[in-house]
């Protein structure tokens, strides 16, 4: 199957109270270990893509053909969507241009007037082209590829004025931020997430920072309306201490242990496993 954009999943999630999983990528071994779970367990998925990640990978053209390539090679027939993840409104362009079948434009750091105005602007060429867009309100905190938010709970009308625009999902800050979460994080802001899902109605809301939130708050969030959780650091997380274990019991210096084909298997294996975990606490299994 084809990329799809994110629109139809979403609406289908968020009307039976399940989540789609955004995974993201870095390389080949990434991609093909979270479409390969997709199809085993028959979850829509969404590809998410940092503008770092993109670079890396050596630019957007090269991560839409390494894309539509797997789609094809590995016949997947499962809705995948190929989303810009945190994008500035010059990679969102570069993004639409290369062939990602969904953006995010993260005007969450500008003032509320210039980040409606340039998210209109990007709507009106993504409804154009059929695709689908991610807005942000309220900063998602931590780090990640270098885009730093100051870890802002969204308020509710800003969400409002934002969904109104008709942006496809509405990511809002509720307290989650990327990467590991201290031991003294106060959790998630249930009550701003049920202001938000109140006022925007059936619009799918977004939970960036998947990472390390504890299971009965995932499914309490999807509850009260988020229909999409990106998930990063984990997968990177698994596939490093898979890695590490193989090298460490020197299983690199056996026979053509040091073959990448080889050596980047655990890692690629210990992403299926998370990846597994994820769809199957979304709610997402079962659903393409
Ligand atoms: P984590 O890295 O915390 O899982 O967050 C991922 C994310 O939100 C991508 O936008």
């Amino acid at each position: 199957m084809a990329l799809v954009n994110a629109k139809d999943m979403l609406t289908k999630a968020k009307a039976g109270k399940y989540a789609v999983g955004q995974f993201n990528i870095n390389n080949l071994e990434w991609t093909k270990s979270i479409l390969q779970t997709s199809q085993e367990l028959q979850s829509p998925v969404i590809l998410g893509v940092s503008e770092g990640a993109g670079k890396y990978m050596c630019g957007y053209k090269t991560v839409v053909g390494m894309v539509n390539g797997m789609l094809e090679e590995m016949n997947i027939t499962v809705p995948v969507a190929l989303h810009l993840d945190h994008g500035s409104y010059e990679g969102a362009k570069a993004c639409i241009e290369a062939g990602f079948s969904s953006v995010m434009f993260d005007g969450s750091h500008y003032p509320i007037e210039e980040n409606i105005a340039k998210t209109k602007e990007l709507i009106e060429l993504t409804n154009k082209l059929g695709l689908s867009i991610e807005a942000e309100v309220g900063a998602i905190g931590g780090e990640e590829d270098g885009v730093v938010g100051g870890g802002e709970v969204a308020d509710p009308k800003e969400c409002k004025m934002i969904a109104d625009l008709g942006v496809t999902m509405l990511a809002a800050g509720i307290g989650n931020i990327h990467g590991q979460y201290p031991e003294n994080w106060a959790g998630l802001r249930f009550d701003v997430l049920e202001e938000i899902q109140k006022l925007t109605g059936s619009m799918p809301l977004v939970l960036h920072g998947g990472t390390g939130i504890p299971a009965d708050m995932i499914k309490k969030a999807i509850s009260l309306g988020v229909s999409k959780i990106n998930v990063n650091t984990e997968c990177q997380l698994a596939f490093a201490a898979a890695t590490r274990k193989y090298i460490e019991e020197g299983k690199d210096l056996q026979g053509k242990g040091f073959d990448p084909r080889k050596l980047l298997a655990p890692g690629a294996e210990a992403i299926k496993a998370t990846v597994k975990e994820k769809m199957e606490l979304f709610g997402s299994v079962d659903k393409a």
